[in-house]
């Protein structure tokens, strides 16, 4: 396994370019497969969510080539000839349940493992399998998994109206409508980016798609898609991540830029939120630059959905508001349980309690390096943000979680001034004589 140790007291520097987005190229993955052909995706991150999600495609039958030093994917969809998601992945990422309305649009059919547990507390599907009921398809459970059927080898589209407006819920039921017999409309739609932008794609193959971006989605079906070349748009979620991270470890006065970034997508609430920090930023096209203050005020947050304080930048915020003049509170209106950051956190010093969805965080405390891990990704990087500007050495383990959505974290960080290296470790030494 490997572990990152950062050596902290060093300034960040220079510039931090960021990858395209995970969470927007795991949907145009699955969109691929509605056409006959070869889809070019460009601008595809290469991280572990990918391999995952591309291992999901060849057991359908596609056929897969990934460039990763040019963020390149081709994907040849023509011989997609089994309907089925396993739940050896399903349960690695969530994402591949996607594959539920790819292959209703695709075949008509499809057989996907339920995703089961995740490492923050319940993460249900309910409102994908009843959509899906809506858009004409019959759902049956066999063994843990979810058997969908179009009768008659076609949905015929239906209304369907999300509470709440879940990111997954509208992808999944826009990859299957799209080819649907008929008409259908997802009321209370995700207007995330990552929706808009994989709708865009969508409509690029040839989709009917009205009201992207608004609560309203409206589709009518067509016979057939066609493959298409598509540029996946930059990572909202690592801009956010590095505007933090130079904000906090950044030499106050001096300018940080971050680069092949959408700040568009950064909504209203995080770009207000990090203005009241009292830290300087500008936006240009496709970048951010940062210059950090040394007197970061405290500012509490709510996540909600977008253009709300995104839930996956509120670990990392919790770690910026240690180093504000004061004391602040983040909860968590979405995931109601991801906290799993916050014992390790206090592992290093940091006093932050948790009550609740909320994090009471007290700022103006030293951050001390530690051996930490986390569970999941967001808490893994609001660690390595910790050790960032902690004394001493912070050894985050178990960074496969990190390497799920970070590409190349340390390369980038190291070209940035900070002294961070991989390092390869075992997990369990070997066996002591346990005593009673
Ligand atoms: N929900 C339901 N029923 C459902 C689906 C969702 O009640 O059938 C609820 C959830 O419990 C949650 C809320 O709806 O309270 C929002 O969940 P959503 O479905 O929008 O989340 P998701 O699609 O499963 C995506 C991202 C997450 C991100 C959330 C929220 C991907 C692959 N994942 O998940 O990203 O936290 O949206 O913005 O796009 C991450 O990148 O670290 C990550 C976890």
């Amino acid at each position: 396994m490997d572990k990152f140790v950062i050596y902290g007291g060093n300034y960040l520097e220079g510039e931090l370019p960021v990858s395209g987005s995970k969470n927007t190229a795991l949907p145009l993955m699955a969109a691929s497969i509605l056409a006959d052909g070869t889809t070019v995706l460009e601008n595809i991150p290469n991280l572990q969510d990918v391999t995952t999600f591309a291992h999901v495609l060849r057991i359908l039958g596609a056929s897969v080539q990934f460039d990763p030093k040019e963020h390149r994917m081709h994907i040849d969809a023509s011989r997609v000839n089994f309907p089925e998601a396993p739940y050896e992945l399903v349960k690695k990422m969530r994402a591949s349940f996607y594959m539920l309305g790819a292959l209703l649009g695709r075949a008509g059919s499809a057989r996907v493992s339920l995703p089961g547990g995740c490492a923050w507390g319940p993460r249900p599907v309910n409102l994908h399998l009843e959509g899906m009921k809506a858009l004409g398809a019959e759902i049956d459970l066999d063994q843990g998994y979810v058997v969908a059927k179009a009768p008659g080898g076609r949905l015929t589209g239906g209304t369907f109206a999300l509470d709440p407006p879940s990111v997954g819920a509208t992808i999944n039921l826009l990859l299957a409508a799209v080819t649907a017999r008929g008409s259908s409309r997802i009321e209370n739609a995700a207007r995330e980016p990552d929706v808009i932008v994989f709708g865009e794609m969508l409509q690029q193959m040839g989709a009917k798609i009205e009201g992207l971006g608004s609560t309203i989605i409206e589709i009518e079906g067509v016979d057939a898609l066609k493959p298409i070349t598509f540029k996946n748009t930059p990572d909202r979620i690592e801009l956010g991540t590095f505007m933090i991270a130079a904000a906090m470890a950044g030499r106050p006065g001096d300018l940080i830029h971050i680069s092949n970034a959408a700040p568009e997508h950064l909504g209203e609430a995080f770009v207000d939120a990090f203005a009241r920090t009292g830290t300087k930023f500008s936006f240009g096209p496709g970048y951010v630059d940062v210059i950090p203050t040394d007197e970061i005020q405290p500012v509490s947050i709510e996540t909600a959905v977008y253009p709300g304080f995104p839930t996956d930048l509120q670990a990392q915020w919790t770690v910026f508001m240690t180093q504000a003049k004061g004391n602040s509170r983040i909860t968590d209106t979405i995931y109601t349980d991801r906290f799993a950051h916050i014992p390790e956190l206090h592992r290093m010093n940091v006093n932050a309690i948790v009550v609740g969805n909320q994090v009471v965080v007290a700022g103006n405390r030293p951050i001390k390096g530690a051996y930490v891990m986390s569970t999941d990704l967001r808490g893994s990087v609001s660690l390595v943000l910790a050790g960032l500007v902690a004394e001493g050495e912070t050894h985050v383990q178990r960074i496969y979680h990190l390497d799920r959505g970070y590409e190349n974290l340390e390369g980038k960080l190291s070209a940035a001034g900070i002294a961070v290296q991989r390092v390869a470790y075992q997990e369990f030494p070997d066996p002591v004589n346990e005593t009673a």
